[in-house]
């Protein structure tokens, strides 16, 4: 399969030198793709901005902002079987980023905020029989949220995480999940290592494929997206 998957989080831009962001550091995604390889997928990794080593074998792309992972998660989607987004987008970017640094005033400045768009919401009218897997890291009830936002964003697969516990969610090498779907009983897995986690969300991954005998694409050709504020590598 050709696996995209989404990682880190996403950074709004106030000015050059400041920004609205959130704890994710891209470790759950970043397994994800590792493991991905090891079955012998093909990933393209797109990234906010975080400090990990790209997993070998993987086409990343860097994103900084919403909007360029937005871009860059529709460029991919046409070559792709599955969508994985682990990423913690920012919910909200300035409405206006100035392009020179704010001076320190006696008056804070008022930031207006504009809700970004939802990529999988966005990306739903072309999902067609790709499969779409989703996180939802939440803090009170994750289930309830979780099974929710399955349901609202039309996803195969929801990954659902208590991220007010010390060990797991953001910036931790473990995590306690629950993986969430349309028609089928809730699993419960056990506090695993992220890599351990991956490996398990592939395999049912590569389950739900067979299962909904999806046709896997022979073809390797790529999509030409040139779009300038993306960088990619092949490590
Ligand atoms: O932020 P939220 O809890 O709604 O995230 C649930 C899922 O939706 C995650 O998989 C996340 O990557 C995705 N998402 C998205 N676009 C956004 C916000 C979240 O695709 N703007």
């Amino acid at each position: 399969m050709k696996i995209v998957i989404t990682a880190g989080p996403t950074r709004e831009h106030i000015d050059p030198v400041r920004f609205i962001s959130n704890r994710s550091t891209g470790k759950m995604g970043f397994a994800i793709a590792a493991s991905a390889i090891a079955h012998g997928h093909q990933v393209t990794l797109i990234a906010g901005p975080v400090s990990l080593a790209t997993p070998e074998g993987a086409l990343r792309i860097d994103v900084i902002s919403a909007l360029d992972m937005l871009d860059a998660v529709r460029c991919e989607l046409p070559s792709a079987d599955v969508l994985i987004m682990s990423a913690a987008v920012a919910d909200w970017r300035p409405k206006e980023a100035s392009t020179t640094k704010l001076k320190k005033s006696t008056m804070a400045p008022t930031i207006e905020l504009l809700p970004n768009p939802d990529i999988l919401l966005t990306l739903k009218p072309s999902k067609e029989n790709r499969l779409f897997v989703g996180f939802a890291a939440e803090t009170g009830d994750p289930l309830a949220e979780a099974k929710r936002k399955l349901t609202a964003k039309g996803l195969d697969m929801m990954v659902a995480n208590d991220v007010s516990r010390p060990d797991a969610g953001f910036a931790v090498d473990t995590n306690l999940v629950t993986l969430l779907y349309p028609n089928a009983p809730a699993e419960h897995l056990p506090l695993l290592d992220k890599r351990q986690v991956a490996d398990e969300i592939i395999t049912r991954i590569e389950k739900l494929h067979n299962e909904l005998n999806i046709m896997i694409s022979s073809s390797s050709s790529r999509n030409p997206c040139n779009a300038s504020n993306l960088t990619a590598r092949l490590s």
